[in-house]
Parts: structure tokens; sequence; C-alpha cells
């Protein structure tokens, strides 16, 4: 990291007049993830498309190592650069393993062999072995996306552009395709640019962040600097994309949770964090509102327990937190255990999916911050005290 490995400056797009970029500054470090954020329609996908050498822009400039030609017309010695699109662009005449292999086939020498190698491995790799032989219609948006994304990655770019790279995946693969991009970074040693909704689980994996609105960038920085701002329409729409979930389950949201978390590691000794997964889905199960109605219940469930002083968030579709006091003769881990329980003792069959609850009660104060939680998760430690009783 350092050395800007690509610079846009005052970069300007109209369509038939309409301004759609309006000067756009920015400038992304080699081998960082930087996310570009931004109110649907501002275009996010445009300046992609700019810096894919893909749409020709009206003024400014864009370098990529130093150099202005992008795309696949700028001879072999260009910057490599894959793209994501937003919509898939799978070839519907090809099976995924054709899709992936592409890129391959055109743009090298490769033996076939080789190839069918590579891209049996990538398969492995993003969990996609069993669809290798399908068609983009016989595969679910999920999975169009994450071959869309193995396509992007076999030919080891240098700079991928990712638009939206987990629309339509269910929170579990959200968290993997973006864990997935982190260490493809590590490991093939790429910069991204991604455009994402997904706050904050895009930033947990990002290096910097852009707020692109009326034309311009008009916040970059680190995730943590975007904590903190104050800029009001920022903070707005930042947390308008939380509590657009918060409002559905009634409940405050994470990006709450974000700004709470000084305050909570002072007044609260404990975070209990309830999992309601649907682990075992079947396949094209109805995801969505089912899963979301029930998770409603989970909360409600537990909200009675709430005593004074005690806060409930609404951490995303699949969690959410409690901070709570400790009292030694009543263990609050095991009080939302027993709801949970009684919950899914009442209704184990009104939805299609087999339902896990658990819950895992962490010590706030030994906490960094609310993205700890996550990671805590999957890495119980001597400070976490973990219950998985109800899956049982
Ligand atoms: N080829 C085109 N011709 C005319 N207008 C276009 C073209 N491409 C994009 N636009 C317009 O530019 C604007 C920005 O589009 P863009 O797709 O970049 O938005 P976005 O920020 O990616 O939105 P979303 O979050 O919904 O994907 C839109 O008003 C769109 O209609
Ligand atoms: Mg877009």
């Amino acid at each position: 990291m350092g050395t800007p490995f690509l610079e846009i400056k005052g970069v300007k797009k109209a369509f038939n007049g309409r301004v759609v970029l309006d000067g756009i500054d920015l400038t992304v470090d080699r081998g960082s993830i930087t996310t570009i954020m931004g109110k649907s329609g501002i275009g996010k996908s445009v300046l992609l498309k700019c810096i894919a050498g893909l749409v020709d822009y009206d003024a400014g400039e864009i370098l990529l190592d130093g150099q202005s030609c992008i795309g696949a017309n700028c001879g072999k010695d260009s910057p490599r650069l894959s793209y994501l699109f937003q919509q898939n662009a799978l070839f519907d005449s090809m099976t995924a393993a054709e899709n992936v292999a592409f890129p391959l086939v055109e743009t090298t020498r490769m033996r076939r062999r080789e190839i069918r190698r590579k891209v049996k491995e990538l398969f492995e790799q993003l969990d996609l072995g069993d669809v290798a032989n399908k068609y983009p219609a016989e595969m679910s948006g999920g999975m169009q996306k994450r071959v869309a994304l193995g396509r992007a990655l076999i030919t080891q770019p240098q700079l991928i552009l990712f638009d939206e790279p987990t629309t339509g995946l269910d929170p579990q693969r959200k968290n993997s395709v973006f864990t997935m991009v982190a260490d493809y970074r590590k490991r093939f040693d790429f910069t991204a640019v991604m455009v994402s909704h997904d706050i904050p689980e895009a930033l947990f994996v990002s290096d910097r962040v852009a707020w692109v609105d009326k034309g311009v960038v008009r916040f970059v920085g680190s995730p943590t600097d975007l904590e903190l701002t104050r800029d009001p329409e920022l903070v707005e729409f930042v947390h308008h994309r939380n509590g657009l979930l918060s409002d559905l389950a009634g409940q405050q949201g994470r990006s709450a949770l974000f700004s709470d978390w000084p305050e909570l590691r002072k007044k609260f000794d404990e975070f209990i964090v309830a999992t309601c997964a649907t682990e075992r889905r079947r396949p094209g199960s109805d995801l969505g509102l089912k899963r979301f109605v029930s998770y409603r219940e989970a909360v409600s469930s537990v909200k009675d327990l709430a005593r004074e002083g005690s806060s409930i968030y609404f951490l995303d579709e699949r969690h959410f937190g409690f901070a709570v006091k400790s009292k030694p003769d009543q263990p609050p881990l095991a009080q939302v255990l027993r709801s949970l329980k009684e919950l899914n003792d009442a209704q184990p069959l009104t939805v299609m999916t087999s339902y896990q609850w658990s819950a895992r009660s962490y010590r706030l104060a030994a906490l960094p911050s609310p993205s700890a939680l996550w990671t805590l998760e999957d890495l119980p430690s001597a400070d976490v005290v973990s219950a998985n009783a109800l899956s049982a």
C-alpha cells in the first residue's frame, strides 16, 4: 500500500445533458479495498464503467498504475482488470464452468487441461462444485452471483471492480463473499474497488470508504472515520440502511450499536448475541420474509427480559444483541436461551426452514468494537461464555 494505484481526477459524465458524475476525485492505494457507497441511481455503476473503460467520460482523467488506457483494447502490458457486473452478465448458453473458463480461453494461451484444473479449484474455493455443469437459467440468483465472481477472479487481475457483489445473497453468503474478497486480496495481491450497500458488513473488509453524492465524492476515509462523521446527510444515509431493517423489527439498529458502543461498555457488563439461523435450508426455500417474521418473534420473545436500563440491538437479518448488567442470581444468557427455546418449541414447523437458535454472551469490556462480535463468534476464547443449547 502507499502508492496510488488508481487515480481518478475530475471525472465528469452526463447522459443526454443530464449530469451524473460532476467531477469525481478519488485515489485508491495499491492492494487496498475501497468501498463506494451512495444512493441508488447516483452513478456508482457508471463510475465503475468509466474506470473499466466501458463508458467514455466527458472530462477528467483516470490513471491505472500510471496508464490512461484501461480495458481490453490497451495491449497485453496494460494492467489486468476484471469487472463484476451488477447483473452478473453470465452467458446463458454456457455452463457455469464454461462461463468461468471464458476469460482464460479468450485471453490466454493456457491449455484446456490447465484451464479445467484452475476452474475446478476455484469452484471448490467458492463452494460451487455442484453447479459446474449447470446453465445460468438453472441456478439461483446467489449461485449466479458466485459464478460471476469466479469469472472475475479466474484471471488473477490486478484490479477488480465489484458492482454490488452480494446483492441477492443471504446474510451468510454475503459475509462469505466479503471474507473471500479480503482473503483473495491477500493471496493474489489485487486492488479492489467495490460498490456495496451492505453497511456495515462491507466495511469490515474495506480499507477506505467513499461516499458519492450529487456527482462528487463527498466523503472519503477509513471505516472508523465514517463512524465518526458528523455530516448529517451521510449519517442519515448510513443509518437509513439499517433503519429500514430496524423499522421492520421495531428495534434499534446496528449503526446505533456502533455509536453507543463506548457508552454500552461503561454501562453494561455483557452483550448477548442471539443468532436466528437458517443453517440447513432446503434448496429453493423462501428465505426473506418467513425468516424475518420468525426473527421478529425471536426478538419479541426476549424483549420482555429487558430489565431497567438494558438495551436490545437489531443487528442484521440473523442476529440481535442484548446489552445487560449481570446479576449473579439471574444469568441473562440462560434467560435468553429459555425464551428462545419456548418459542422454538411452540412453533417449530411454521416455517419451511429448520431453525437453530443460539446465543453467546460476551464481556463488553473485553471487546474492542461491534465488529469483534462477529469474529469472536468463530473464535470462542476464554473471555466468551458460549452456549448452543437450543440447537440440540
Ligand atoms: N447508458 C446510459 N444512458 C443513459 N443514462 C444512463 C446510462 N447509464 C446510466 N445512466 C443513468 O445514470 C444514472 C446513474 O446510474 P448508475 O447505474 O450508475 O446508478 P447506481 O448508483 O449504480 O445505482 P444503483 O445503486 O441502483 O445500482 C442513472 O440515472 C441512470 O439512468
Ligand atoms: Mg449500480
